[in-house]
């Protein structure tokens, strides 16, 4: 199969780092236009420098705006037009006890995690539908369906973006535009570094910690590893591509076969 996605224009949201920027590279490699987005000037534009240098492209745009704020979502949209790939890839995560959550800390995962999604989506949405084509993506998590005890606010606002999926695909029925998540598993990232390291400390030999935390609390992976955020990206560049046209409302997992589940 060969992917190519010349003319289109991808917007990425979360991409100076992770699997964002590893999502952006793909798509770029495939021949779209991307636009990254993050909140740090500096961290964008290396990004957009690893980007050019990865795909052999010149270097993308970089729109640095906060997400989870309205304000931010506007400043985003006011800089971009003619998105046809929009990828939700921004998400926040933390290892919490589930009785010290907080509202504020319920408020901030959902206006981050959830409302930045549903917010680019009602914007964008509407001018794909009108010319016929487009790709929509939510990049949930295996704790959207394996909710972790530590992780409650996190586990609902992405199990609220598999919903989402759904229904906009639904909105988007007989458009030619396609809406899906994709169930992310344990991925190695920076994010995912911060966090692990949080858990078993700064001093334990970062191999030790990567195999205590797949033993202990992701004993359940059938690759008994981390994923590479470029196993996450070959999901996401298949389905922002015309192949994948009769692939829309659903939640396909790249989890390392994590979830315990025969269905997707
Ligand atoms: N890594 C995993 O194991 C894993 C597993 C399952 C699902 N996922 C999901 O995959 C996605 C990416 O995860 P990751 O591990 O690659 O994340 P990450 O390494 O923590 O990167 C987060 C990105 O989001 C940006 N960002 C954070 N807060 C923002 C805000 N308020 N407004 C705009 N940008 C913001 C960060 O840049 P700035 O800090 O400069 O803003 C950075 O580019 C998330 O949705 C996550 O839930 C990850």
């Amino acid at each position: 199969m060969k992917i190519d996605l010349t003319g289109k224009t991808a917007l990425v949201t979360g991409s100076s780092q992770g699997i964002g920027l590893a999502i952006a590279t793909a798509l770029a490699t495939s021949g779209a236009d991307v636009v990254l987005s993050g909140r740090s000037r500096d961290s964008l534009d290396d990004a957009a420098s690893a980007v050019s240098e990865a795909a052999g492209v010149r270097k993308p745009r970089t729109v640095a705006a906060d997400l989870g704020t309205k304000q931010g979502i506007a400043d985003l949209l006011g800089e971009v037009a003619g998105i046809d790939i929009l990828v939700n890839n921004l998400g926040i995560y933390e290892s919490k006890d589930a009785m010290d959550i907080t509202d504020d800390d319920w408020q901030d995962y959902l206006d981050v995690n959830l409302l930045s999604a549903v917010r680019l989506t009602r914007a964008l949405l509407p001018a794909m539908m009108q010319q016929k084509w487009g790709r929509v993506l939510y990049l949930a998590s295996d704790a959207a369906i394996a909710v972790p005890h530590d992780m409650l606010h996190y586990g609902v606002s992405k199990t609220a973006l598999v919903a989402a999926a759904r229904g906009y695909a639904k909105v988007a029925a007989g458009s030619g535009v396609t809406v899906n998540s994709v169930i992310a598993g344990p991925t190695r990232t920076d994010g995912a570094v911060r966090f692990i390291r949080s858990k078993f400390g700064p001093v334990m030999p970062w191999e030790e910690a990567e195999g205590k935390f797949m033993s202990t609390e992701r004993s359940a992976s059938l690759i008994k590893r981390l994923i590479d955020p470029a196993e996450i990206a070959n999901m996401v560049v298949y389905l922002s591509s015309p192949q994948a046209s009769a692939t829309t409302g659903g939640a396909l997992r790249v989890d390392g076969g994590y979830v315990d589940s025969i269905f997707p």
